[in-house]
């Protein structure tokens, strides 16, 4: 890894202040990036990066972001999509509030971004975009009907934006993780009533005996966001410890 390798580029992380996106964003800048988190509260991030409060299902905040970003740094090269949101059940669990909440951040939230993006991603000689999508689109989970009718639509998303755009220079790939050791599954085992179990349970369904690392997530989304892909475009590359496989 060098320490130079974005010097002088720029980096959008959503959802940067947690779990994979804060794990990006640390990778993105102990590269040479200059990093802008948009998150919820992302007034309150702390550290080297731009934290910038921006919710992804609102586009007046997405273009604010974005106009914030441009006006701080005077460019953008790469877009990384991790703010995402869980939802749990079967199809009859989930009602069509629930539908449109997490379609909302989950799917538009990500095409959204990208809009408001593309306009000076089109002006970089390096864009990337890459957006996190999940075992769960392409492997049938029980209780994830709804969260992974959205990730695999950002899957399709990816194919078809690195399609549109690949004549305009950006490359648009995605990562596909396993389940990853973040807050967001910290949570979800603290809400059962045997938590180590349930850990137990959880390292054990993994080929590898144990959940991916959000920082070894963030070493494929760089490699996907750096020049050293550049003929990678329309890829989703799974690090999922073989559980897609
Ligand atoms: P997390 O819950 O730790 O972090 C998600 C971040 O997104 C939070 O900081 C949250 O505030 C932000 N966010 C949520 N809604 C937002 C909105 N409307 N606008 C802006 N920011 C918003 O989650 P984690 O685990 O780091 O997940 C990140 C991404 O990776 C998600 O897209 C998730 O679907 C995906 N993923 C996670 C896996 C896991 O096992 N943790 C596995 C596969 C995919």
């Amino acid at each position: 890894m060098s320490g130079d390798e974005f010097g002088g580029r720029v980096a959008i992380v959503t959802g940067g202040a947690s779990g994979i996106g804060a794990a990006v964003a640390e990778e993105l800048l102990a590269r040479g990036a200059d990093v802008a988190v948009f998150d919820l509260n992302g007034d309150s991030v702390e550290g080297p990066a731009f934290g910038v409060s921006v919710d992804v299902s609102d586009r007046r905040s997405v273009d604010a972001g974005v106009a914030a970003v441009l006006e701080r740094f005077g460019r953008l090269d790469v877009v990384v999509n991790c703010a995402g949101i869980g939802a749990f059940g079967t199809v009859e669990d989930s009602s069509d509030e629930d539908w449109a909440r997490v379609l909302d951040v989950n799917v538009q939230g990500v095409a959204r971004v990208c809009a408001a993006a593309m306009p000076a991603l089109r002006e970089s000689d390096a864009a990337a975009i890459v957006n996190l999508t999940s075992i769960a689109a392409t492997t049938g989970i029980q209780q994830r009907a709804l969260y992974s009718a959205t990730k695999g639509a950002v899957h399709a998303l990816t194919l078809a934006m690195a399609a549109d755009h690949v004549h305009d220079g950006v490359r648009v790939n995605a990562v596909s993780p396993g389940t990853t050791d973040t807050p967001w599954v910290q949570r979800m085992v603290a809400n059962v009533a045997d938590p180590e179990a349930e850990r137990a349970a959880m390292n054990a369904r993994q080929p590898t005996g144990r959940l991916v690392t959000p920082a070894e997530v963030a070493g494929a989304v760089a490699y996907l966001a750096s020049p050293r892909s550049a003929s990678t475009t329309g890829s989703v590359v799974a690090v999922d410890g073989g559980f897609g496989g």
